[in-house]
């Protein structure tokens, strides 16, 4: 495939992003959506829209998926979150089979009320056993787990002191609870500390969550916990990291970073999503407090307003997380490392740079926005589906494509992906030589 297989792009679809229209003016609320629609259609007719795909039959390595204009494409997946392959392993599909056949498929209330099962029960325990944390609150997603938390403990007057990489969901979780968010510098703990001392000098009454991540999800890199945490001593703080992305999946033992890092247990509250490693939706709250799991459980809206997962989820994951804790998923994490140690080997020798440290998350450099989408949408054509990542989810000039890696990944998958990936790089880079400067990300902003 060549350069002139596509027509020539409008710069308009090369330059703007999302954030553009984020507080769209005027007093009519649907009528106002309409400026990010224009935007989002010109980038979906010049191929440029690679989001809200759908795949045929579930995230294996090799898909077939449709684009949001119903176009196919079959390719070597990389955009699927299923680190350890579980979401298709035999024992999870029986379990989830057996359990639809004994439980049917809703759990049709609130975990508050009589929405828990003798499954949900049982994940819980086990998962305080696999953190070393005692008490665990469950919640329908990993999302509504990291906005419950800090919703659920910070009140306004309190104070969120948070990596400015957090996730949205601890971000907008931050935002509900209170005015007070103070950003610090990505895994800079001096600045932290800066900003706790401030806060302190003033204010000796009120809370300080401090929150972080075990694993960041667009750059793969890692605080240092217990510094983190001693900090929060210090200044009567308490700390929350997310491990949504390391739980499970990295480490001998699966216990990710806090693992790594020898701080199981003495983290003071893990929160965690089941969606990347344990094959299901779901999220966790762990603490060390019974009295902070029935606080969360009734104060924390997604724990207490939303039904909770179905049984068959909780099933799922509580046999997910008894493979991860199993000599089998110690061998899934050493054939994720292999491959995510192949896929990094490979981008190196084909001159293709990425973010970070090795973990499932392996993120490729494009630079700017325009390139960036050039290259994605080449992606489908040449057998790769792989995500776009762009400003406001990094920061602009940063855009990447991101590759998630998966334990079932085969050397000739990661092969493919990698010479695709330099094709369609090489490929864009001339295109957008050609448009000129006009395609160019500081000459225009979309409307
Ligand atoms: C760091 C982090 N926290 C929380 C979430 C939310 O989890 P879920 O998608 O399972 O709701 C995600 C998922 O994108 C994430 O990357």
């Amino acid at each position: 495939m060549t350069t002139d297989t596509y027509a020539q792009v409008p710069a308009a679809a090369l330059t703007g992003s999302m954030r553009d229209f984020r507080v769209p003016g005027g007093a009519d609320l649907l009528g106002r959506t309409e400026g990010f629609y224009r935007w989002q259609d010109l980038r979906r007719q010049n191929g440029l829209w690679p989001f809200s795909r759908a795949t045929e039959d579930g995230p294996k390595t090799i898909c077939a998926a449709q684009d949001d204009s119903g176009n196919r494409m079959q390719g070597v997946n990389f955009a699927s979150q299923d680190y350890l392959s579980l979401a298709s392993h035999p024992e999870i599909k029986a379990t989830a089979i057996e359990t639809i056949e004994r439980c049917g498929v809703h759990s049709a209330g609130s975990p508050a009320l009589v929405g828990n099962t003798s499954h949900s029960v049982s994940l819980e325990r086990k998962i305080a056993e696999f953190l070393n944390m005692e008490h665990v609150v469950l919640y329908p997603t990993g999302w509504g787990a990291g906005f419950g938390v800090v919703k659920g403990l910070v009140r306004s007057a309190d104070h969120v002191v948070m990596d400015m990489l957090s996730h949205s969901c601890l971000q907008e979780g931050a935002n509900a609870a209170t005015n007070n968010i103070h950003l610090f510098r990505h895994l800079d703990n001096d600045y932290c500390r800066d900003i706790l001392a401030k806060i302190r000098a003033k204010d000796k009454d009120n809370g300080i969550l401090v929150i972080t991540e075990g694993l960041f999800s667009m750059d793969s890199d890692t605080p240092k916990l217990l510094e983190l945490q001693e900090l929060c001593r210090e200044y009567r703080a308490t700390l929350v990291v997310d491990v949504a992305h390391d739980l499970g999946c990295l480490g001998k033992e699966g216990r990710g970073h806090i693992g790594m890092q020898d701080m199981l247990g003495k983290i003071d509250v893990v929160m965690g999503s089941f969606s990347k490693t344990f094959a299901s939706n779901g999220g966790f709250v762990a603490s060390r407090s019974r009295a902070v799991k029935e606080y969360l459980r009734f104060y924390s809206a997604p724990a207490t307003f939303s039904n909770a997962l179905s049984p068959a989820q909780a099933a799922t994951i509580l046999k997910a997380f008894d493979i991860v804790d199993s000599l089998e998923g110690r061998m899934l994490r050493l054939e994720l490392l292999a491959n995510v140690l192949s896929l990094r080997r490979e981008l190196t020798e084909a001159g293709l740079e990425f973010y970070g440290d090795p973990s499932a998350i392996v993120c490729v450099k494009m630079g700017s926005e325009g390139l960036a989408r050039l290259v994605s949408r080449r992606l489908p054509g040449l057998g790769l589906v792989a995500n776009l990542v762009e400003f406001p989810a990094v920061p602009k000039g940063a855009a990447r494509i991101r590759m998630q890696v998966m334990a079932d990944h085969s050397e000739q998958n990661i092969s493919d992906a990698v010479r695709i990936l330099k094709t369609a790089k090489t490929e864009a880079e001339q295109e957008l030589e050609s448009l000129g400067n006009e395609a160019q990300p500081a000459r225009r902003t979309a409307a």
